[in-house]
C-alpha cells in the first residue's frame, strides 16, 4: 500500500519500541469502510505496554500528528485512519501513471530462483485437465514470483518414462501403423493403450511383453528407442500448439527420462546413509520414523527397475545443485500429496537441509459437466476442443456486442482462452470445481471476459479522449472514485500476498473487485466532460488500465484494446 509509509511513519513516532516492519504487519483494513481506511490493532502491544488495548488505542490517538490525515480516531482496540482524499489520490495516481506496468514490484525475491515444476503431462497421452490446471497455476505463480524479485525458472517435467511405453511400444508393434499415428498421433497412440488394457484384462501375459518391451528400451534397445523417440515428439509438438495458444514457455523440458543416468547417485546416498532396505524384493526407504503413518518410499522395484519417486528425488537435486532455488515448487493436483510428502522425507534423511524449501503446490479436482476423466477408459475431455468450444462462444457475444470489430477472431481466441485460464485461477487452488464453459465465457459475473471487457471500455474511453494524461494536479474526492483509489492503493500489497499464500485467486479476485469498481464509477459519471477534472479522470481511467492489464498479465490472461 503505497499509503502504508505514511501511517508507519506517523505511528513509529508515537511507538519507540515498535521498528516499522513490526507495525506495518500489523495493518489491517477495517471491518468496513465507514470505520475508516486503515486500522491498526493494539491487542499484541497490551502485554508489552502493560494497559489495556482500548487505553492504547486513545493515547495512541492523543499523541498522534493528525495533520496529514482526515482524521485518526480510536475505536475500541483500533486505531483507525481515515486518508486524506485529495493526499491519497494524488499520491496513488501519480505513482501508477508513473510506474505504469511495474506498479506493484517489490524486490522481496532479491533476485533469487524459484524453480517451478509445472504442467508435466506425460507423453502419447492427450493433456488432461488436471495438466492444465497445473499449467495455468504455474505460470501464474512464476509471474507473481518474478513481479516479487524473484527469477522464475519454469520446469515441464514430462511424463516420459515409464512401464507403460513398454505397453505403448509392444501395442504399436503388434497392431498398430505408421500412418495411423502420423495422421493423428496422440489420439491414435491413445487408443493403443486402451486396447492394450482391454486386451490385458483377458490375457494376462500382454503384461509381461510390455514389460519386457520397457526393460529393453531401459537398457537401450535401438528400436525401442527410437520409438519411444518419435513418440515423444509427436507428442511434444501437440501439446506446444496448447501451450501456444496459452501464451505459455518454459525454461525447461527436462521430464523423467533425463533424470536416467542421475539416479546411481540417488541410489549411493541413499547406500551410504543407510536408509535403503529390502522389502519382498524391493529396494525401499522406511519413513516411519518421520510419520508413522507414512507409507515407505519405493527406490527400487523387485526386477531393478527405477520409479517416479527416484527420477524426483534425482530431478529434485539436480534443481538444487542446478539453479540453486530458494524455493522450490511442484504445482501438482492433490492426489500426489503422500508422494510428494515422502519426497521432502526422503530428501531431509538424505542430510539435504533445503528440503524445507521444497513445496507441493496442491490443487483440486476439475469435473467436467459432473464427471470425472480418465485416460485408462479413454474417455477424456480434450483439451483442444475445451479452447475451441471457448473461442466459438466468445466469437458469438462479440458478434453480437460489436459486430464492426475488425480482428474478431484474434479477440476471440484472447477471450475464449483467457476465460478458460481465469476461471481456472479465480477460486483458491484446493478448491474442487465443475467446468461449464457457456458460464466460464459470459462477459458478465465472474469470469475473466468481465474484466477484458471493463479493461477494453476503459481504453475506448481514453482513445476517445485524445488527450495526454498530465500526472499532476489529480485531485478528485467522490465516493466512488475513492473506492477505485483504496483498490488501486491496495494492488502492491495484494502481490505481496498472492505470493505468501502460494494463490494466484488473489490476484483473480483483485481484478474482478477494481472492475467491479470501475464499472460503478463508469455507470455514475461523466467522464469525458470537458471541466476543470477531466484530466484527473482520465488519470483515474488510465491508472485503472495500467492496474487491470498488469493483473491480467500476472494471471497469463491477454487484454484486447477492444472487444
Ligand atoms: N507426469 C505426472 C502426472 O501426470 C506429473 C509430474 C509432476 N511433477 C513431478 N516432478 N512429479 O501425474
Amino acid at each position: 500500500m503505497v499509503n502504508n509509509e505514511l501511517i508507519v511513519l506517523t505511528l513509529a513516532h508515537v511507538l519507540p519500541d515498535l521498528t516499522p516492519e513490526q507495525i506495518s504487519e500489523k495493518l489491517e483494513s477495517p471491518k468496513s469502510s465507514d470505520l475508516g481506511d486503515v486500522a491498526f490493532p493494539t491487542f499484541s502491544l497490551a502485554k508489552l505496554l502493560h494497559q489495556a488495548p482500548q487505553k492504547i488505542a486513545t493515547d495512541i490517538v492523543s499523541k498522534i500528528d493528525q495533520t496529514k490525515f482526515e482524521k485518526i480516531v480510536a475505536t475500541g482496540p483500533y486505531v483507525n485512519f481515515f486518508l486524506d482524499k485529495n493526499e491519497t489520490t494524488r499520491t496513488v495516481l501519480s505513482t501508477i501513471l508513473k510506474e505504469e506496468s511495474d506498479f506493484g514490484r517489490n524486490t522481496d525475491g532479491d533476485g533469487h530462483n524459484v524453480t517451478i515444476d509445472m504442467s508435466s503431462p506425460n507423453i502419447a497421452k492427450p493433456m488432461s485437465m488436471g495438466h492444465l490446471r497445473s499449467t495455468v497455476i504455474g505460470n501464474a505463480l512464476a509471474n507473481i514470483t518474478q513481479k516479487n524479485g524473484y527469477v522464475p525458472v519454469k520446469i515441464n517435467h514430462l511424463g516420459d518414462w515409464g512401464t507403460q511405453f513398454g505397453k505403448l511400444i509392444y501395442a504399436y508393434k503388434t497392431w498398430g501403423s505408421e500412418d495411423e499415428v502420423k495422421a493423428d498421433p496422440i489420439a491414435t497412440l491413445l487408443r493403443y493403450y486402451v486396447e492394450f488394457h482391454e486386451k490385458a484384462s483377458i490375457d494376462e501375459t500382454l503384461n509381461d511383453e510390455g514389460r519386457a518391451w520397457f526393460k529393453k528400451l531401459e537398457d537401450g534397445d535401438l528400436e525401442a528407442h527410437e520409438l519411444w523417440q518419435w513418440f515423444r515428439e509427436e507428442s511434444l509438438n501437440e501439446f506446444t500448439t496448447i501451450y501456444e495458444r496459452l501464451n505459455i514457455e518454459f525454461d525447461s523440458f527436462n521430464g523423467e527420462a533425463f533424470y536416467n543416468d542421475k539416479m546411481d547417485k540417488v541410489i549411493d546416498i541413499l547406500k551410504e546413509k543407510e536408509l535403503l532396505v529390502t522389502s519382498q524384493g524391493a529396494q525401499i526407504v522406511d519413513l516411519s520414523d518421520v510419520n508413522p503413518n507414512l507409507t515407505p518410499a519405493m527406490i527400487k522395484r523387485s526386477d531393478g527397475a527405477t520409479l517416479y519417486m527416484t527420477r524426483d528425488l534425482a530431478a529434485a537435486i539436480y534443481r538444487k545443485e542446478t539453479y540453486d532455488f530458494s524455493k522450490s515448487l511442484y504445482v501438482v493436483g492433490g492426489e500426489q500429496r503422500e508422494h510428494f510428502v515422502q519426497m521432502k522425507s526422503v530428501l531431509s534423511l538424505m542430510g539435504f537441509d533445503w528440503a524445507t524449501d521444497v513445496e507441493h503446490i496442491s490443487f483440486g479436482l476439475i469435473t467436467f459437466n459432473g464427471k470425472k476423466m480418465s485416460t485408462r477408459k479413454g474417455d477424456v475431455v480434450l483439451l483442444k476442443d475445451v479452447l475451441d468450444d471457448a473461442h466459438d462462444l466468445a466469437l458469438k457475444q462479440i458478434q453480437e456486442k460489436n459486430p464492426a470489430l475488425g480482428n474478431k477472431d484474434v479477440v476471440a481466441e484472447q477471450v475464449g482462452a483467457g476465460a478458460v485460464v481465469f476461471h481456472d485461477l479465480m477460486n483458491d487452488r484446493t478448491n474442487n470445481f465443475d467446468f461449464n464453459l457457456e458460464e466460464v465465457v459470459r462477459f458478465e459475473g465472474d469470469t475473466g471476459p468481465y474484466v477484458q471487457y471493463t479493461n477494453a471500455r476503459a481504453k475506448s474511453i481514453l482513445r476517445k479522449s485524445n488527450h495526454d494524461v498530465i500526472g499532476n494536479y489529480l485531485v478528485l474526492d467522490d465516493n466512488d472514485t475513492w473506492d477505485i483509489i483504496t483498490t488501486l492503493n491496495a494492488f502492491p500489497s495484494t502481490v505481496q500476498r498472492a505470493w505468501q499464500q502460494r494463490e494466484a485467486s488473489i490476484i483473480a479476485k483483485y481484478s474482478l473487485n477494481l472492475a467491479r469498481a470501475f464499472n460503478k464509477y463508469y455507470a455514475n459519471s461523466k467522464i469525458l466532460t470537458d471541466d476543470a477534472h477531466l484530466n484527473a479522470r482520465l488519470g483515474l481511467v488510465k491508472s485503472v488500465t495500467i492496474v487491470l492489464t498488469e493483473s491480467l498479465r500476472l494471471l497469463g490472461v491477454q487484454s484486447p484494446e477492444e472487444m
